[in-house]
């Protein structure tokens, strides 16, 4: 029998038209896997109807920040201080990360689902900067 390798977890839920992202992790980084996860998230969403799919990430998580935008999430709202608030229920959450940027403030980013053109930066080769439609 063939041995299965976890490689990630992604998490979401959806209620009426929209999908909320809760978690995303990937082992092997760089390797396409988060893209992945998250493509198969965006076409199942769009199969059941959801206009927008949402995620939270954190002040100090610029890759995470990063890697959102290339892949058409956009600025929704910034919760000063939420992390707090967060803390209160999960006291484990660390006060700084790795990268030593205190662990402080929510940034919700949102994904128009109907939008004719869907940017998903690495469906693409590497240098390309052409829109390209969802293919699910
Ligand atoms: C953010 C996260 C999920 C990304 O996962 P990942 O598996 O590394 O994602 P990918 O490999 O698909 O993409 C990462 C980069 O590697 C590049 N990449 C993918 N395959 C590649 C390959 N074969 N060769 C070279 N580069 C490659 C991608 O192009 C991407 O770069 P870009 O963002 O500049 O486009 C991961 O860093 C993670 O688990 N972080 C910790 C938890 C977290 O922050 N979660 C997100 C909270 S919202």
């Amino acid at each position: 029998m063939k041995k299965a390798i976890i490689k990630g977890l992604i998490t979401y839920f959806i209620a009426g038209n929209e999908c909320e992202v809760v978690s995303l992790d990937s082992i092997a980084k760089y390797k396409g896997i988060g893209s992945l996860f998250l493509k198969e998230v965006e076409c199942v969403s769009k199969r059941k109807q959801c206009k927008s799919i949402k995620l939270i990430t954190t002040n100090d998580n610029m890759r995470a920040f990063m890697f959102d935008q290339k892949r058409g999430y956009t600025l929704a709202m910034l919760y000063v201080n939420a992390v707090e608030k967060a803390r209160k229920i999960k006291p484990e959450i660390p006060f700084a990360a790795d990268n030593g940027i205190p662990i402080r403030d929510e940034i919700l980013l949102v994904k128009d689902l109907t939008s004719s053109v869907f940017r998903f930066a690495r469906e693409k080769p590497h240098g390309s900067n052409a829109a390209t439609p969802l293919k699910c």
